[in-house]
C-alpha cells in the first residue's frame, strides 16, 4: 500500500560550533556542539512510498522548492531507512523551505531533520528522538540538533559505531526566550560546502588540533551559561566559538574566507550596540550572513541597526523554535 508522511523541522544556529569529523562515513563530529533551534526558518518534507509509482521510478525523486533536484544525499538517507524497515521501494520526496531560497540561509539542518522524520514515518518505523537524531546526523551533522527545539547539545561520543553521537535537549525554548536577527549580506551566497570545508580544515589548518582540544572546555562553559541563564556569558562564548571557527577557516589551505565587507560591518554594528548598552552578540557560519543574538525586547532596535549597516541587504528576526514534528500529510 502507498504510505505518506509529512514532517516539519526548523533550522538551528550553533552557539558552540561543529567543524570537523572523527568519522566521515558515519558522519560523526570530532567535537560536540551546542545550538538553538530557530522558529522562523523551517523545511516541510513529504515522503511517499508508492508501489504503483515505484514501477516507473529508476531512482528516488527529490523535489526541492518545486524543482527536481539531485538526490544523492537524500537517497543515502533513504537507503538507511529502507534497510531498517526492510523496504526496497524508491520514494518521492517533496521538500519546501519556508524562507527565500538562495538567500544563503542554512537549509541542510532543517532539511535532513525533516527528511529523517518523514522518511522513517512513511516507512512505518517509530523511532525515538535519539534514533532520529542519529539518523538525521547521517544526512548532515547539524541536522541531528534540529530534531529538538530550544537549546540543544550534540555529543561526539566515543564509540566507533557512532551509537553515542546524538543530540539532546538542554533547555526548552520557553524556559529562556532569546531572539536571533539574521543580517543577510549576500543573496546569492555561493560558498564552499561545510562538508568540503571542514575536511580541508582538518587536513591543512595548523589550528585544527587546538580547535579540537579546546572544544570540551567551550561546551562546559556554554552549558553553564545556559543553566545559569547568563546572557552576556552565552554571548561572549558564542562570539568566541565563532571567531575561533573562522580563524580555523582562514588558516586552511585553500583558505576559506566566508566574510564579505557587509559581514565585517555587521559584526562591528553588533559590538557598537553593546557599547551603547544593548546586549547583542554575533555568530557566523559557513557563509556571509551575520546572526545577532539578543533579548526579544531588543530585537527591533538590533534589526534596525543592522538594516542600516552598509552591505546589509535585509534582516530577518526569529524567536526560538520547536523540534521536528509530524504534520497531517
Ligand atoms: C558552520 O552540518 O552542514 O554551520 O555534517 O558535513 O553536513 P555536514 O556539515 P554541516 O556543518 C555545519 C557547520 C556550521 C557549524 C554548526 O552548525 O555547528
Amino acid at each position: 500500500a502507498r504510505t505518506i508522511a509529512f514532517a516539519r523541522a526548523h533550522s538551528n544556529i550553533a552557539l558552540v560550533k561543529y567543524w570537523g569529523k572523527r568519522d566521515e562515513t558515519l558522519n560523526i563530529p570530532a567535537v560536540g556542539s551546542i545550538s538553538i533551534t530557530l522558529d522562523a526558518l523551517s523545511t516541510g518534507t513529504r515522503v511517499t512510498f508508492d508501489p504503483g509509482l515505484d514501477a516507473n521510478l529508476r531512482q528516488d525523486e527529490f523535489w526541492l522548492n518545486g524543482q527536481l533536484t539531485q538526490a544523492h544525499r537524500v537517497s543515502g538517507l533513504l537507503d538507511l531507512v529502507r534497510e531498517r524497515a526492510g523496504l526496497t521501494m524508491r520514494a518521492v520526496v517533496t521538500s519546501t523551505n519556508d524562507f527565500p531560497t538562495g538567500a544563503g540561509l542554512a537549509s541542510s539542518a532543517s532539511g535532513f531533520a525533516a527528511l529523517a522524520l518523514a522518511a522513517s514515518a512513511a516507512a512505518g518505523l517509530t523511532l525515538s528522538t535519539r534514533e532520529l537524531s542519529m539518523l538525521a546526523r547521517r544526512g548532515s551533522g547539524s541536522a541531528a540538533r534540529s530534531i529538538f527545539g530550544g537549546y540543544v547539545e550534540m555529543h561526539t561520543g566515543t564509540r566507533e559505531d557512532g551509537r553515542d553521537a546524538f543530540a539532546e535537549p538542554l533547555l526548552d525554548a520557553a524556559a529562556w526566550p532569546l531572539c536571533v536577527v539574521v543580517a543577510i549580506t549576500d543573496h546569492a551566497a555561493k560558498t564552499v560546502s561545510s562538508t568540503h570545508g571542514m575536511a580541508g580544515s582538518r587536513a591543512s589548518s595548523p589550528f585544527y588540533p587546538a580547535w579540537v582540544d579546546t572544544g570540551e572546555q567551550d561546551l562546559a562553559e556554554m552549558r553553564a551559561a545556559i543553566v545559569g541563564r547568563d546572557f552576556p556569558r552565552l554571548g561572549e562564548l558564542a562570539e568566541r566559538s565563532c571567531l575561533k571557527l573562522h580563524a580555523l577557516m582562514l588558516t586552511s589551505r585553500p583558505p576559506l574566507i566566508y566574510w564579505n565587507a557587509g559581514t565585517v560591518a555587521a559584526m562591528h554594528t553588533v559590538r557598537e550596540l553593546r557599547d551603547s548598552g544593548i546586549p547583542a552578540y554575533f555568530t557566523i557560519d559557513a557563509g556571509p550572513q551575520v546572526k545577532a543574538l539578543c533579548d526579544p525586547g531588543d530585537a527591533a532596535v538590533v534589526a534596525l541597526a543592522l538594516a542600516e549597516t552598509p552591505g546589509v541587504l535585509e534582516t530577518r528576526t526569529s524567536a526560538l523554535g520547536r523540534g521536528a514534528h509530524l504534520v497531517a500529510a
